[in-house]
C-alpha cells in the first residue's frame, strides 16, 4: 500500500532512492516519484508506471543531483494512476510523500479552497501538502504538529521544506514508517528491505512521533515536541534475503525457501521434543483455560487460520471461530475475557486485522499475534507475539508466510491438546517430531517442479477452475484457489467436495478443470466419489494425494503424488504443488507474477 523512502547522506541520493524504491515496489507499483534537494531547491520527478519508467524520466530530464530526498511508489486509493496523482505532492516550498488515507480530506480541501488554494490532483495527499503550506510559520516541527491536529486517518509522511535544505521530516500514524541508521547516513522507509543494502539498524516510530534527519544526526520528538530516545533495533534479515538470488521471480524463490523458513520458525520453540510457546507468555495453564479461540486475519493469513481451526478442534477440542478481519470488526463479535483471539499477519500492518485486534482487547480477550515483521503495529498492539521467521516476503502472493503461520498453529495445537489432557505426552512428542520432519519432506516435494509446470500448462487456457477437498483438504484448497486466481487471473473457487452437487456441479463442463485435494485418508473414498462425479460430467480432474495411492482413469486426468506424513500435517506438504501450479500458470500466461494487477502487499487501508 504505497512505499515511502527518504535518504540523507553522502551518496547520490537519486540513485539510493531509486534503489530503495525498487525494494518497496511490492507495496504498490502504479506510479512513482522522488523529490531531492538540488542546490537548495526541491527538484521533483514523478510518473505513472514503475520505478524503471521513473528512472528513464529522470535521466531524460537531465538527472537530479543531491544528497537528501524522499521517494514514493504508489498503490492508488484516491484518483487513478497518473502523472498528476503521483507523489510527491506540494510545490517549490514543501514536498511530501504519503502512505495511508486521510479520511477527512474533503473537509480540509473545501476549507483550503475558501483560502484560495487550487488543487491539481484527485489525491487526499495533496490536501496535506497544502495544509502544511497553510500552517507554515517558519518552524517545521510546529507546522507539522498543527497539521496533525487537523488530519484524520492513517499516514506515514516524508516531508521536505525548502527553507530547511538537507533535512527530512517524517511522522506516522497507523501506517508503517521506520528510520534506518547507517554510517554518516540515515533513511526513512516503509519497511526494512528498502535500506537493508546500506544498514540493518533502525528505529521504530510510535504514533505522531516526529523524526528529523539532518547533517547533525537523527532527532525524534514525541507528539508534544519533546525530544525522546529510542531503542536501536537490528534486523536479522541479510541483503540476499531481499534479492532474487538467481530465481526468475521472488515467488519461486520464496516457495523454495519454505523448508528453511519452517525450520527457523519451529526449532526455537521445541524443547525436549515438546512444543514450548512460553516465550510469549502463553503458558500451558493459560492455553487449557480458554473457552473459545478466535482466529482473525485477511486473505492467505486467514486461510492459515482455517487450517489452524481444523487442527486445534480435532486434537485440542476447543471451538475455534475463524473470521475475516473486515467482517469481524464490524459485527460486534461475541468475544469475552475467557477467550483467546489470535490475529495472523505477515506484514503486521494490515489495517482490518489491526482494528480487529484492538477491538478484541477492548472486549477483554487475551490477544496473540502471529506476525512476520518484528516491531510491526500488530506485533506491538497484541498482548502476546509469536514471530514467524520467514524472512522478508517480497512477492505480493504470499507463500512462505502461509507455511510458517500454519507451522505455528501446529505447535499451538499440540501444546494445547497436551495441556488439556486430550493427547498424551508420547503423542505430543510424536506429532512434534513429525512436524520437524516437514522441511526435509518439502525438499522432496519441491523436486516435482516439472510436473507442476506440466499441469499448469493444461490450465493456461481455462477461464474458470474449481478446487475441492474435505476437512483439512478443504481448508487448504481455499489457499490453492486464492493463489491461482490472484496471479493467473483465472476465476477460481474452492468448494467443500461434498457441497458440489448442491448447485455448483452444474458449472462443470470439459472446459472446467477441477483440482481435487485428497490427503485425508479417512475422507479419501468420499473425495474420490466426488472426483468421479466431476469426471462423469466431462470435467478434467487434477488429483493431489499420497504418492502410494493409485487412482483410476475415471477419477483423474493427472495425479500429483506426495510423500506421506501424518494426515494432520499433510497441508504443509500439499500446499507446495498448489503454489507451484499457481506460479507456473501465471508465468505461462505471461503475467507479472510478483506484482499482479490491482494488488499490493501490506494492505494498510480498509
Ligand atoms: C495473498 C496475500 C494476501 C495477504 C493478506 C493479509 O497472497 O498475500 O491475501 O495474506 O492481504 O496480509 P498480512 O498477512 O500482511 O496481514
Amino acid at each position: 500500500m504505497c512505499g515511502i523512502v527518504g535518504y540523507l547522506g553522502k551518496k547520490d541520493c537519486t540513485k539510493v532512492l531509486l534503489d530503495s524504491l525498487s525494494k518497496l515496489e511490492y507495496r504498490g507499483y502504479d506510479s512513482a516519484g522522488i523529490a531531492v534537494f538540488e542546490n537548495d531547491s526541491i527538484k521533483v520527478a514523478k510518473t505513472k508506471g514503475r520505478i524503471a519508467q521513473l528512472e528513464e524520466r529522470i535521466n531524460h530530464e537531465g538527472g537530479i543531483k543531491g544528497n537528501c530526498g524522499i521517494g514514493h511508489t504508489r498503490w492508488a486509493t484516491h484518483g487513478e494512476p497518473s502523472d498528476v496523482n503521483s507523489h510527491p505532492h506540494g510545490d517549490a516550498n514543501i514536498s511530501i510523500v504519503h502512505n495511508g488515507i486521510i479520511e477527512n480530506y474533503s473537509k480540509i480541501k473545501s476549507f483550503l479552497e475558501t483560502k484560495g488554494y487550487v488543487f491539481e490532483s484527485q489525491t487526499d495527499t495533496e490536501t496535506v501538502a497544502k495544509l502544511l503550506d497553510f500552517y507554515y510559520d517558519g518552524d517545521p516541527l510546529n507546522t507539522i504538529k498543527n497539521v496533525l491536529g487537523e488530519i484524520e486517518g492513517s499516514y506515514a509522511l516524508g516531508i521536505l521544506f525548502k527553507d530547511f535544505p538537507d533535512r527530512i521530516y517524517a511522522v506516522r500514524k497507523d501506517s508503517p514508517l521506520i528510520v534506518g541508521i547507517g554510517d554518516d547516513e540515515a533513511f526513512i522507509a516503509s519497511d526494512v528491505p528498502a535500506f537493508l543494502k546500506y544498514t540493518n539498524k533502525y528505529y521504530l516510530l510510535d504514533t505522531n512521533e516526529i523524526v528529523v534527519l539532518s547533517n547533525d544526526g537523527v532527532e525524534i520528538f514525541d507528539k508534544h515536541g519533546a525530544p525522546i530516545e529510542k531503542e536501536l533495533m537490528v534486523a536479522d534479515w541479510d541483503m540476499e534475503a531481499a534479492e532474487k538470488g538467481g530465481y526468475e521471480h521472488f515467488m519461486l524463490k520464496e516457495i523454495n525457501e519454505q523448508p528453511a523458513a519452517i525450520n527457523a520458525t519451529i526449532s526455537p520453540r521445541i524443547k525436549d521434543g515438546m512444543p514450548d510457546l512460553s516465550e510469549c507468555g502463553l503458558t500451558q495453564e493459560k492455553l487449557a483455560a480458554y473457552s473459545n479461540i478466535f482466529v482473525v486475519a485477511c486473505g492467505t493469513a486467514m486461510h492459515a487460520g482455517l487450517v489452524g481451526k481444523y487442527v486445534i478442534e480435532s486434537i485440542g477440542r476447543i471451538p475455534v471461530i475463524v473470521d475475516v478481519a473486515s467482517e469481524f470488526r464490524y459485527r460486534n463479535p461475541i468475544v469475552t475475557d475467557k477467550d483467546l483471539v489470535i490475529v495472523v499477519s505477515q506484514s503486521g500492518e494490515t489495517a482490518d486485522t489491526l482494528e480487529a485486534l484492538k477491538l478484541s482487547r477492548k472486549k477483554g480477550a487475551d490477544t496473540l499475534a502471529i506476525v512476520n515483521v518484528v516491531g510491526s503495529s500488530i506485533a506491538r498492539e497484541a498482548d502476546m507475539v509469536i514471530y514467524t521467521h520467514a524472512g522478508p516476503e517480497i512477492s505480493v502472493a504470499s507463500t512462505k508466510a502461509y507455511s510458517v503461520q500454519i507451522a505455528v498453529f501446529y505447535l499451538l495445537a499440540f501444546e494445547l491438546a497436551y495441556a488439556k489432557g486430550a493427547i498424551s505426552q508420547e503423542e505430543c512428542i510424536r506429532l512434534t517430531k513429525e512436524l520437524q520432519s516437514v522441511p526435509a519432506t518439502l525438499e522432496i516435494v519441491l523436486k516435482q517442479d516439472e510436473l507442476c509446470k506440466y499441469v499448469a500448462s493444461t490450465l493456461v487456457n481455462a477461464e474458470n477452475l474449481l478446487y475441492i477437498g474435505r476437512g483439512l483438504d478443504y481448508a487448504l484448497s481455499m489457499e490453492g484457489s486464492l493463489k491461482l486466481k490472484e496471479i493467473s487471473y483465472i476465476h477460481s473457487e474452492s468448494y467443500a467436495a461434498g457441497e458440489l452437487k448442491h448447485g455448483t456441479i452444474s458449472l462443470v463442463t470439459d472446459t472446467m478443470p477441477i483440482i481435487a485435494v485428497a490427503t485425508q485418508r479417512d475422507l479419501f473414498d468420499k473425495t474420490v466419489s466426488n472426483a468421479k462425479e466431476v469426471k462423469a460430467r466431462g470435467g478434467k480432474v487434477i488429483f493431489v494425494s499420497h504418492s502410494y495411492i493409485n487412482v483410476d482413469d475415471d477419477v483423474a486426468d493427472y495425479k500429483i503424488g506426495l510423500p506421506t506424513i501424518d494426515d494432520l500435517l499433510m497441508p504443509m506438504v500439499a500446499v507446495v504443488p498448489l503454489q507451484l501450479i499457481a506460479y507456473y500458470t501465471s508465468v505461462l500466461r505471461g503475467n507479472d507474477v510478483d506484482k499482479p494487477r490491482n494488488l499490493a502487499k501490506s494492505v494498510t487501508v480498509e
